[in-house]
């Protein structure tokens, strides 16, 4: 049984709801998931016991919210270098977050992303079967790239 970490940031509750199902389809494949708001994850030394690491945030002004990026510096050198990732967040119309998130953990922090790309998810999708069974598919995915 392989751990993944999932760590997000969430306004309204979307992001949140993404990441509670992509902790499903983790646990659906016989994984063991973390799912908590990135501000409760203060320790980054903790990442090292995790065998992939998936970081959600919404768009907000075509950008990620500014303590994910304050949190991004301070992971640059926690070791997540060859774990299994993936990035995802919900938006409106246009959903850079996401997007931002996996080119940062592919290019900086060399992690392995998913080829699939990030998921960038409509808010209007979230909360309908689709949208669960699309978060679902994707923790599954992450978990199939950390060999699990
Ligand atoms: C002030 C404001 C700015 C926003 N800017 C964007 C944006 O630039 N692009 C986008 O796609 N969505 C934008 N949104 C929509 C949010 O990304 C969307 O409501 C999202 O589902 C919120 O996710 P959360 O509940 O996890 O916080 C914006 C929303 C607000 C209130």
């Amino acid at each position: 049984m392989k751990k993944f970490l999932i760590l997000y940031i969430s306004r309204t509750g979307k992001t949140k709801q993404m990441a509670q199902w992509i902790a499903e389809g983790i646990r659906f494949a016989g994984h063991q998931a973390d799912a908590m708001p990135l501000p409760k994850f203060k320790d980054v030394s903790a990442l090292a016991g995790y065998d992939g690491v998936l970081l959600g945030s919404p768009t907000y002004h075509k950008d990620m919210l500014p303590a994910f990026k304050n949190w991004l510096f301070k992971a640059q050198r926690a070791g997540l270098e060859g774990k299994a990732g993936g990035a995802f967040g919900s938006h409106t119309h246009s959903g850079e977050a996401p997007v931002i998130l996996h080119e940062t953990m592919e290019h900086v922090f060399k992690m392995n992303m998913l080829d699939l790309g990030p998921l960038k998810m409509e808010e209007r999708v979230v909360d309908t079967d689709d949208g669960m069974r699309a978060c679902q598919q994707f923790g599954k995915s992450v978990a199939e790239r950390a060999g699990a």
